[in-house]
């Protein structure tokens, strides 16, 4: 009702101004909404325990729910890419470095800050990269050596609670409510000292230039143990970037061992072109980011080289109220050319280690165990992954 309709009702001793003023202002009228609005529906436990489901339906839950359901539609689109063969033209004969060698019709990085590999999420890249299911990864280099690490002895569950100083007198050091004593370290040393040794005989003697990528391939192959990342990722010829390997327990090995045995050099530029020559390459490209930093950066700048990803799904808890490039939202990344202006990406607010998984067992999971044989593996385009199920 507008104000003049008012005055006249309240002239007229039909209302109080006071109280149509009120309703007018509460309960302004609705225009429709469009008819496939979808409407909120969570998951109805008295239809039994169905976690596929359970996910499903995530899509109409509303708030990060909704936001994983698209996420897991995002990475079931590039999946579906990459069951699409390579026409003749696109089979990369040419390209010498088996690790860069275009592979598929869609090229996923995945990326993923340290403490994924102090955590469990630690398997879940595993069985990706055991599998053949994504092409780069590209980590910090606390997601190298834990990963060595683990294979010497393991990390333990503690609580975000314990007392720090009490632990340092102890020599157990805190990730979060994870532990991982010195000892542990100390394995680490004796392990890969006689390995930078060796790479740097190597280097003096057939003039090896040593990339953080080379170095992670060898330390995987020396390491010989199925439970590691880096092994599986040496034997399938997926390359492992890493800019910062120095920033950890690896770069004060290196620091140590430039005193006893000096002259080993890294080369990152190598490695540069290497990664972004992945992305050049791409018949299609996905990016799968898990948390902020170095590492996002370091696959979106890839991905400027080709104009922008197709596909892309950022899981972290950065916001972008500080401008901060771990929090920006895909879509600032589309200014800048890192994803394309046709992609639909998602952003997931939340901690990876709760929905990493998800993500993974309802599209990879999905797509590895119930859509027929490893060599034909065909996902539909409705984004559900229902292959077989
Ligand atoms: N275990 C370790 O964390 C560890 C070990 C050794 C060295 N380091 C070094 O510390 C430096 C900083 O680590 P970094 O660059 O790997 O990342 P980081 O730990 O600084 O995290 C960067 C951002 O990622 C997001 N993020 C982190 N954990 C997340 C989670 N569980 N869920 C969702 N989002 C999450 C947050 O927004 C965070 O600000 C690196 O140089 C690394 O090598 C770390």
């Amino acid at each position: 009702m507008d104000d003049t309709k008012i005055k006249e009702n309240v002239h007229k001793g039909k209302c109080d101004e006071g109280e149509e003023m009120a309703k007018n202002a509460v309960l302004v009228p609705s225009t429709s909404l469009p008819a496939d609005t979808p409407t909120v529906k969570g998951y109805d436990f008295n239809k039994g325990l169905d976690y596929h489901e359970l996910f499903k339906i995530m899509t109409h839950c509303g708030f990060q729910a909704t936001n994983l359901a698209l996420a897991i539609e995002e990475v079931n689109k590039m999946l579906h890419q990459r069951s699409v063969p390579l026409t003749e033209d696109q089979i990369d004969q040419m390209e010498e470095d088996e690790f860069i060698k275009r592979k598929s019709y869609c090229t996923i990085f995945l990326g993923y800050t340290s403490n994924m590999v102090s955590s469990g999420i630690r398997e879940v890249i595993r069985f990706l990269v055991q599998h053949k299911l994504i092409d780069c990864l590209v980590t910090t280099a606390g997601g190298i050596e834990e990963d060595f690490i683990k294979c010497l002895a393991p990390t333990y569950v503690g609580s975000f609670y314990l007392d720090d100083r009490q632990l340092r007198e102890k020599g157990l050091n805190r990730t979060g409510n994870l532990l991982v004593p010195n000892d542990n370290y100390c394995l680490f040393e004796d392990w890969v000292m006689p390995k930078l040794d060796a790479m740097l005989a190597e280097q003096k003697e057939k003039g090896t230039l040593w990339t953080p990528s080379k170095m992670i391939t060898k330390l995987g192959e020396e390491i010989n143990h199925e439970d590691s990342i880096y092994y599986w990722a040496a034997k399938n010829k997926i390359p492992v970037f890493c800019p910062a390997l120095t920033d950890g327990s690896l770069g004060d090995m290196m620091f140590f061992h430039s005193y006893k045995n000096p002259g080993l050099v890294l080369d990152i530029i190598g490695d540069l072109k290497r990664l972004n020559r992945i992305a050049m390459k791409a018949v299609n490209s996905g990016m799968i980011i898990i948390g902020g930093g170095v590492i996002k950066h370091h696959i979106c700048n890839a991905n400027l080289m080709r104009n922008g990803a197709d596909y892309a799904v950022f899981i972290n808890t950065s916001s972008e109220f500080d401008g901060s490039d771990s929090g920006a939202r895909p879509e600032e990344a589309i200014s800048w050319g890192k994803i394309r202006k046709t992609a639909t990406p998602v952003k997931v607010c939340a901690d990876a280690t709760l929905v990493f998984p998800i993500l993974v067992g309802e599209t990879f999971g999905r797509y590895y165990h119930y859509s027929g044989d490893n060599t034909s593996k065909v996902i539909p385009n409705n984004t559900s992954c229902e292959a077989g199920v």
